[in-house]
């Protein structure tokens, strides 16, 4: 068991203000990617990190790093912990602050302890994380791993119109260093499960083994507006009633497979968007994910499929956008088996599971020995205000959290 025992109340207490930082009028919290909202959380996190003595620094996309280089330490690959601090609308407090935060408060106490690691620790705030106003989700992470150009993240267009790159520049993250700048050890990220698992199994501690595959799509059907009244139902072209087919055939789908496929479709719009008008386009974005390749290439196909069939069916055509796509991650065994050996130690339970959330872990796992802790989510609400985790779990993932760290810092080599 470690000696070393974290702050809870500075951490518990961090949470909450970076919690109260960005809501809207309404009090949402809506802390969108380099939004006003957004800079005025990362404004508080640098100056905790800053506050703690860690170098601060950001990178051209954006990602925020606060840096232990204890004394005498100088190119040692450096162990970093991370998560976003961006949300999605109307979200709760622990999604990917809890990482961030619980990265920071472990780092600060290995500091002030006085622990001698052999490598630097660093604390890691992705950009982009929610993929909400930008796509793809997992921007600054992808980017940081060399996945995604850091020019081409930057030109993205977001759903308001704006360019990344612009607002980056707008609120004063446009850092200097190029994206992948530091070169992991390891990498270890703390997460809320989001989902019902844990709670269920009365389990503690999620030794994260592996994240399911992610497709997301925009899908746009194109009709012709008419007139409500006086158009028989035979001699519509109507975008809406096509994109309510698709919203039926993927929850069927999924729900009739045998299967862990999952399938959501969380925006749509219509034009003209009136009353009395038959829509004239529809446009809805598609969310499939399964921990298995080929299940999800196969629900990519049946959709494929079924968009052919109702552009004939419907009279209406339809045209497909791409906005992100990723394969089912596996993370490193011997960090997972670092996890589950942190948590028998502190007395917790422990199980191995996937995740079902998309993370910045299966992005920097591309280029360093990655994985996840997961700590229960009260009834599995997440994307959500209502999103809870008992204070008692979140000091147990941050002990698991803090253990794993200062063996992986000792190693000299991997
Ligand atoms: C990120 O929160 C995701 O969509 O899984
Ligand atoms: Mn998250
Ligand atoms: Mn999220």
């Amino acid at each position: 068991m470690s000696s070393h025992s974290i702050d809870s109340a500075r951490l518990l207490g961090r949470i909450r203000m970076l919690g109260d930082i960005g809501r809207d009028v309404d009090g949402r919290l809506s802390r969108l990617a380099a939004s006003d909202a957004e800079k005025l959380g990362r404004d508080q996190f640098v100056t905790w990190i800053a506050d703690a003595g860690l170098e601060v620094a950001v990178d051209r996309i954006g990602n925020i790093f606060g840096i232990w280089r204890a004394c005498g330490i100088t190119d040692e690959k450096p162990v970093i912990l991370g998560s976003h601090i961006d949300t999605v609308i109307d979200a709760g407090i622990y999604d990917g602050c809890y990482g961030v935060l619980s990265a920071l408060e472990v780092i600060q106490t290995l500091k002030e302890d006085g622990f001698v690691p052999s490598r630097p620790i660093v604390v890691a705030a992705f950009t982009n994380e929610e993929g909400v106003r930008y796509a793809p989700d997992m921007m600054g992470s992808l980017v940081y791993a060399g996945g995604l150009a850091v020019e081409t993240a930057l030109a993205t267009v977001g759903t308001d119109g704006t360019i990344l790159g612009g607002e980056l520049g707008r609120i004063g993250y446009a850092g200097p260093h190029e994206p992948g700048f530091l070169s992991p050890h390891a990498y270890i990220e703390l997460h809320i499960e989001q989902g019902p698992v844990l709670e269920r199994e009365s389990i503690t501690i999620g030794a994260v083994e592996s994240v399911q595959g992610i497709s997301w799509q925009r899908v746009t059907v194109e009709g012709d507006a008419n007139h409500a009244g006086t158009t028989p139902i035979s001699m519509r072209r109507d975008a809406g009633h096509a994109a309510a087919r698709v919203i039926t055939f993927l929850r069927d789908r999924a729900k009739n497979s045998n299967s862990p496929t999952v399938a959501t479709v969380g925006c749509i719009s219509f034009e003209p968007n009136a009353i009395n008008v038959i829509p004239s386009r529809a446009t809805l974005t598609v969310d499939l994910r399964d921990p298995d390749e080929e299940r999800l290439r196969q629900a990519e196909a049946a959709l494929v499929k079924f968009l052919d069939a109702i552009s004939q069916e419907e009279h209406v055509e339809v045209s497909v956008e791409r906005l992100a796509r990723f394969e089912p991650v596996r993370f490193d065994q011997r960090i997972v088996a670092k996890i589950e050996k942190a948590a028998k130690d502190r007395g917790l339970t422990s199980r191995r599971m996937t995740s079902g959330a998309g993370h910045d872990a299966q992005m920097i796992a591309r280029i360093a020995p990655a994985a996840m802790i997961f700590v229960p989510s009260i009834a599995g609400i997440s994307h959500n205000p209502k999103e809870r985790t008992n204070d008692e779990h979140l000091i147990a993932g941050v002990n698991v959290l803090l253990d794993v760290v200062g063996e992986l810092a000792r190693e000299v080599t991997w």
